[in-house]
């Protein structure tokens, strides 16, 4: 209980300083003595939230910005091509690739942009990439698979 007073001793005496502080802006202000475990209300915004928001956010705007075959295969498709899940053709694997990579780029493409035998999801679940950017990625693993 000491412990308490004495910290909201400490806490009033800071928020003090600052209001007298010159110069301070009151949102700055605000901000600093906003209280620091805020409740979470359903259908309100919460501060948790709002941070976990903050965290995804770029992440989510990198994988739509520029990136490389590369980085698209390892975002996107190597959750399947990987290891080879639901009998998806391995990356490096050329026995698994050789068949396919025999039909031609452009049913590859073509099977890879709508989706394949049920099994392999149109785009292979990247909605945001565009037509170029999938061809790119087969380039990239068949090359990686000959
Ligand atoms: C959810 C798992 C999954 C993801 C993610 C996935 N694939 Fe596939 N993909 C498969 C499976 C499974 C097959 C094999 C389907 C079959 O032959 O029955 C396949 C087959 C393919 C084929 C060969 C099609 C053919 O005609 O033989 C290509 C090309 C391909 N995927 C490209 C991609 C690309 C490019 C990406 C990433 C943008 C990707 N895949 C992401 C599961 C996936």
């Amino acid at each position: 209980m000491v412990k308490t007073f004495a910290m909201l001793a400490v806490l009033l005496g800071c928020s003090s300083a600052w209001a007298t502080d010159e110069g301070t802006d009151k949102d700055t202000l605000a901000e600093r003595i906003a209280p620091v475990g805020q409740v979470c209300i359903e259908g309100k915004p919460c501060a948790a939230a709002t941070a976990a928001a903050a965290v995804t956010a770029p992440a989510a705007s990198a994988s739509t910005a520029t990136r490389t075959p590369e980085q698209l295969v390892q975002q996107v498709c190597s959750g399947c091509h990987g290891s080879g899940v639901m009998g998806a053709p391995k990356i490096g694997d050329k026995a698994d690739w050789a068949p396919r990579i025999a039909k031609g780029m452009d049913t590859l493409l073509n099977h890879a942009l709508n989706g394949f035998n049920n099994k392999m999801p149109p785009r292979g679940t990247c909605t945001t990439c565009t037509d170029d950017e999938i061809k790119a990625a087969i380039q990239y693993m068949t090359d990686k698979s000959r």
